[in-house]
């Protein structure tokens, strides 16, 4: 008996108002199909298959390896995406057969367990996932009979006073017997309001035919769908909190978490620290004892052990034990700084390395740059990398003191122990132990304030 996920991730989504498929909108660091299909994951299927149509290409890019793709060349309704499923699947009989929307990423893999489980126990033509709300406006109502047994779903448009006071609600999710779920698509009509094959008349015919029916009952704050940008929020403020719950479980501190956004490939070490108006994005690590934010976006970088970042933009950086980042820095791709090492207050830097100990504190640009041990860079210093052809290395060496305002004209080199001198622009390499400087001799002018004064009243 293979367990088999079906998710639907054909639609368009028009309520979204977005060219993008509605199952790609990022939520929480991912593709609100990836939620879902990372949920199918952990309950452990034999196989997983996602059914596409809009955007084919576009989605099927973005499942895991292993998920298989199936085409829906036109979306013809719910029902008609579980009937390309199993028409690709071919035999189904025996199976069971998990159907699920691509738009409903808050379901859990224990869910999931628990439906398939289920199902299993007492084979039923479905096992309908339900859940109880408060106000079950809208949603179509599970009908149970006095032995508590499932009879049927009623639409809210078909449902009497009675019947619109239950509580429980189906949440479009549900685990087939797979032969049954053939049987009852075949005939699925579609004469309603969208001309669309509704996978809910599946459940309609089953239970008219008198099919057995049972239900498994979900935690409501798993079965929300998304269908606007607003429910995209909502469903991205759970998604979030469940991530940041575990990092706070796993020990990293946190003084505002509904502020803090993680995507789920980041990795924290306890003992990490994170203010408000944190992103850590991408494939990101923080260590133990690092201090990040408040106002950090770091995507695929390195935030190394008791180091600190606040007000910082990191690209693909590497920031080493005991760094100090900003406030005001960006640190783009190949940014490599060592232990102790400091890029402060408006600096940017490119593809640049700083030895243990380097320091570059104010509003310098460091591009293509090697800077050894413990050499420090005045403010306002600038490699000047790029010729407007190439860009060009500057190698700095240990205990350098760059000057303030020093332009460094790349390819240049600047040996260990050497001095360049204030506002000089360096276009040749400096040896080791020198102090180079390029500068205009500075020339005094006596009385000039007078003179001026004087020749502007005219005398
Ligand atoms: C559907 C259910 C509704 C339920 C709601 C819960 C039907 C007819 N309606 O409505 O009872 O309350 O979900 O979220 O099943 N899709 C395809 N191919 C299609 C049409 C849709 O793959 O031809 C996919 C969509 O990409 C989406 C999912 O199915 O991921 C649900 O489609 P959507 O249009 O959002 O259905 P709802 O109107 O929300
Ligand atoms: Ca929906």
């Amino acid at each position: 008996m293979s367990v088999r996920i079906v998710v639907l991730a054909a639609g368009q989504g028009t309520r979204m108002k977005s060219k993008l498929p509605k199952v790609l909108h990022p939520v929480a660091g991912a593709p609100l199909v990836g939620w879902v299909v990372d949920a199918a994951a952990g309950a452990e299927p034999d196989e997983i298959i996602a059914v596409v149509g809009y955007g084919a290409d576009q989605v099927a890019a973005v499942l895991p390896d292993g998920v298989r793709a199936v085409q829906q060349a036109e979306q013809l309704g719910t029902g008609h995406a579980a009937l390309m499923a199993i028409d690709a699947i071919g035999d189904v009989e025996g199976d069971i057969v998990v159907v699920l929307p691509g738009d409903a990423p808050l379901v859990t893999s224990d869910t999931l367990s628990r439906l398939i489980a289920g199902h299993r126990e007492r084979e039923p033509a479905v096992t309908v996932l339900t859940t109880r709300l408060a106000d079950p406006t809208g949603y179509g109502r599970i009908v149970r009979d006095d032995a508590g047994e499932v009879v049927g779903i009623v639409e809210e448009r078909d449902a009497d006073e009675t019947q619109r006071r239950i509580d429980e609600v189906g949440v479009s999710m549900y685990a087939f017997a797979g032969g049954e779920l053939r049987r009852a698509l075949n005939e699925v009509g579609t004469s309603n309001d969208q001309g669309e094959m509704y996978l809910t008349d599946v459940i309609g015919i089953l239970a008219q035919e008198g099919a057995p029916i049972a239900a498994v009952e979900a935690p409501p704050m798993e079965v929300a769908g998304v269908n606007s940008h607003d429910q995209l929020a909502d469903v991205g403020r759970v998604l979030r909190s469940r991530i940041n719950q575990d990092w706070m479980q796993a020990g990293v501190s946190m003084l505002d978490p509904e502020r803090v956004y993680i995507d789920p490939a980041v990795e924290l070490d306890p003992g990490a620290v994170v203010f408000p108006g944190v992103h850590l994005r991408g494939t990101t690590r923080v260590a133990a004892g690092a201090q990040v934010g408040p106002d950090v976006f770091a995507e695929d970088s390195v935030i190394g052990p008791d180091s600190r970042v606040w007000y910082s933009v990191l690209r693909g950086a590497e920031v080493g034990a005991n760094a100090e980042v900003g406030p005001f820095a960006s640190l783009r791709p190949g940014t490599v700084l060592g232990e102790g090492t400091k890029a402060g207050t408006f600096v940017e830097m490119k593809n640049t390395s700083l030895a243990a100990g380097a320091k570059v504190p104010h509003l310098s640009y460091m591009g293509d740059a090697t800077i050894g041990e413990a050499s420090n860079v005045g403010a306002g210093s600038i490699t000047c990398n790029y010729d407007g052809f190439q860009k060009h290395a500057t190698v700095i060496g240990d205990r350098v003191r760059i000057g303030s305002d020093t332009m460094l004209v790349a390819p240049v080199s600047i040996g260990d122990d050497a001095w360049t001198g204030a506002g000089s622009t360096i276009t040749r390499d400096v040896p080791a132990g020198s102090l180079a400087v390029e500068r205009a001799v500075q020339r005094e002018i006596p009385d000039y304030a007078a003179r001026r004064e004087a020749k502007e009243s005219g005398e």
